[in-house]
């Protein structure tokens, strides 16, 4: 029985979730929370190495399956070495993305399908779901111009285009129908504040 909380980020490259991430994290830093911040891929010494691999330009061959796998690779190691420790000592923890990514960029985007990477969601993570996803919603072109706004170089999965984030965006949709309200869908056009303001509630009396 896991006593924290496990709160996940999730949205189209630039939707805004890392902005909305950091000010949580501030919040809670001054309540005096205990918690714990992760991003994926990421987040353990194997994982950011699996994170080079998979977002490095240069690796332009990579297949759809090996991408997905080494994603899952990833999850299955900070799960195991850091976030199931963390929500057994009862700590909130916060994910800048997890399984979700992989079930909209990789199970419709690259077009793995959804039922196949949510069964290897489930393998990789031993069973753990989030107990809330925030899904910032924001179109495709929306989100470009957000990025090109913040000016870092592409990497290879933002090189991949506008049709593959909305097709990402499309996964996301569907998972958020059926997610028996894990999911909460945010309209991340909404100004930061006004955004911040709806994460907050939706977390009242939870952390
Ligand atoms: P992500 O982590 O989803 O890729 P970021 O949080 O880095 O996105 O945001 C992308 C860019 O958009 C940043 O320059 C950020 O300042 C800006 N931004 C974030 N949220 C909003 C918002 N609600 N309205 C307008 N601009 C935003
Ligand atoms: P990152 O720089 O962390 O992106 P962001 O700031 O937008 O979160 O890069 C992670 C990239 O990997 C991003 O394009 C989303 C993608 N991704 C997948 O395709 N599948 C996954 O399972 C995960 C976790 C990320």
């Amino acid at each position: 029985m896991m006593k924290g909380i496990f709160i996940t980020f999730e949205g189209i490259d630039g939707c805004g979730k890392s902005t909305q991430c950091e000010m949580l994290k501030n919040h809670l830093e001054s309540n005096g929370k205990d918690f714990l911040f992760v991003r994926e891929p990421g987040g353990t010494v194997i994982g950011e190495r699996i994170r080079e691999i998979l977002l490095d330009k240069k690796n332009s061959q990579m297949t759809a399956r090996t991408e997905l796998l080494l994603f899952e690779a990833a999850r299955a190691q900070i799960t195991d070495e850091v976030i199931k420790p963390a929500l057994e000592e009862g700590k909130i923890v916060l994910c800048d993305r997890f399984f979700d990514s992989s079930s909209a960029y990789q199970g419709m985007a690259r077009g793995m399908g959804m039922d196949f990477v949510g069964s290897l969601n489930m393998a990789a993570t031993g069973g753990l779901k989030p107990d809330i996803t925030f899904f910032f919603d924001i179109t495709a072109e929306e989100a470009l111009a957000r990025r090109g706004k913040r000016g870092e170089a592409s990497d290879r999965i933002e090189l991949a285009g506008l049709k593959f984030q909305e097709d990402v965006r499309k996964g996301y949709l569907e998972l958020a129908k059926s997610s028996d309200g894990r999911i909460v869908t945010i309209d991340a056009t909404n100004s930061i504040d006004e955004i911040f303001a709806q994460i907050l509630k939706t977390l009242e009396g939870k952390i």
